[in-house]
C-alpha cells in the first residue's frame, strides 16, 4: 500500500484517478480548493483509505505534502480558455504554485507531474518530446513553465497528455471533443472553426491508466517527459465531428472564419509506447458515452435560451 497525494483530486481526472487508486487497494489524499463544489468526490468518502484536504496549492505548506511517497501534481487552471480569461490565476497557480510544491518535496518523493501536448502549439511537423516548443496560449505557455520547473529535480515524470475526452464525475464540457457532442446533441448544430487543424486525444480512462503505468514504471520513467496519447488519434476537427455524426443527426456548419484557437498540431506517442504503454478506448467509446449523457443533460447557461 502507497502513501499517495493527488493535488487537483476533485477534478476531471483527478477523481476517476483516486477512484483507481483506492480500487488498487491505496492510501489516497485528495489535496483541492474545491473551487468547482465538493460532488465529484463524495461517492468515495465511505472508503477508509481516502482522505480531504481542502488547501489551496497557493498557500501549501511543508505538512500538506510531507509523509507521501507519491505527488500526482493536477490542480491547476486547466484549459486554453480558462488561463485566457484567468491570467493572473494561471500565471500564479499553474507556475508559482508548482515552484512551491517542488521546494516543499524532499528528495525521495516521486512527483508525477500532469503536463500537456497543448504547449506544442502550431508546427507543421510531427512533434515528439524533444522538439521546440513555442506555446500559442497562456495555458500551453505556463504548463511548459511549470514543466519545467517539475523537471528540475530528479525524482519527477511529466505527462504530456493529449485532450482528454469522456464522461467523469466532475464534467468538462469545454474539452474539444466533448463540446463537440454536447453541441451535436443538445444544440444540434456545430459550428467548426478552421476545421482542417489538427489536434491529439484521449480517452479519460487511458489517461487514468497511464497515471498508473507512471507509478508502476517510474524507476525507468523519472527524470523523463513523455507524450500520453496514441499515434492513432491525430485527428482534424472535422474528422471528430464525422465521427460524431455516425451516431447523432446534427447540422455541420463549415466557417470560412479563423479560429481564435490557433493550435495546430501532430504529436508522436513512440517514446512511452517503446516502454510499454498503449491506450486501448477509442474516440468512439467515448462518443457514446457523451451521447448517453447529454441526451438528459443540458447546462445550465444564465440568458442562454434553448
Ligand atoms: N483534461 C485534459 O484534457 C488535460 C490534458 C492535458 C493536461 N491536463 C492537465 O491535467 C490537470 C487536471 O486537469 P483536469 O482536466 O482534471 O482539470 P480540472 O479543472 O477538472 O481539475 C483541476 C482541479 O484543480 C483544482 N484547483 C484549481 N486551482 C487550485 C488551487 N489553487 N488550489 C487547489 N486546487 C486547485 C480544481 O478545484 C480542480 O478540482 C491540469 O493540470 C491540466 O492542465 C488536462
Amino acid at each position: 500500500m502507497k502513501n499517495i497525494l493527488i493535488t487537483g483530486g476533485a477534478g476531471y481526472k483527478g477523481v476517476l484517478l483516486a477512484d483507481e487508486l483506492l480500487r488498487l487497494g491505496h492510501k489516497v489524499t485528495i489535496l483541492d480548493n474545491f473551487m468547482y463544489g465538493y460532488d465529484s468526490i463524495l461517492h468515495l468518502i465511505q472508503n477508509p483509505n481516502l482522505s480531504i484536504k481542502k488547501v489551496d496549492i497557493r498557500n501549501l505548506k511543508e505538512d500538506d505534502v510531507s509523509g507521501f511517497g507519491i505527488i500526482y501534481h493536477l490542480a491547476g487552471i486547466s484549459g486554453m480558455p480558462a488561463c485566457a480569461n484567468n491570467p493572473h490565476s494561471a500565471e500564479s497557480i499553474n507556475v508559482e504554485s508548482v515552484r512551491l510544491l517542488v521546494s516543499l518535496m524532499s528528495a525521495d518523493q516521486l512527483l508525477i507531474n500532469a503536463s500537456t501536448t497543448s504547449m506544442y502549439g502550431f508546427s507543421n511537423t510531427i512533434c515528439h518530446e524533444e522538439s521546440i516548443i513555442e506555446p500559442v496560449s497562456i495555458y500551453g505557455k505556463t504548463k511548459l513553465v511549470s514543466e519545467n520547473i517539475v523537471q528540475s529535480r530528479a525524482n519527477s515524470i511529466s505527462l504530456r497528455f493529449a485532450t482528454v475526452f469522456g464522461i467523469s464525475p466532475k464534467m468538462r464540457h469545454d474539452l474539444m471533443v466533448n463540446d463537440f457532442a454536447y453541441k451535436a446533441i443538445v444544440d444540434r448544430s456545430l459550428i467548426l472553426f478552421a476545421g482542417d487543424t489538427k489536434r491529439t486525444f484521449i480517452h479519460i480512462n487511458d489517461a487514468i491508466r497511464a497515471y498508473i503505468f507512471a507509478m508502476d514504471n517510474s524507476d525507468v520513467m523519472k527524470g523523463g517527459i513523455y507524450n500520453v496519447g496514441s499515434n492513432d488519434m491525430n485527428l482534424s476537427k472535422k474528422e471528430i465531428a464525422s465521427s460524431i455524426a455516425k451516431y447523432a443527426k446534427f447540422e455541420l456548419i463549415e466557417s470560412t472564419l479563423p479560429d481564435y484557437d490557433k493550435r495546430n498540431f501532430e504529436i508522436s506517442f513512440n517514446k512511452i509506447n517503446k516502454i510499454g504503454f498503449t491506450t486501448k478506448y477509442t474516440l468512439d467509446d467515448g462518443i457514446l458515452d457523451l451521447i448517453k449523457v447529454y441526451s438528459y443533460y443540458i447546462q445550465y447557461i444564465p440568458y442562454k435560451i434553448i
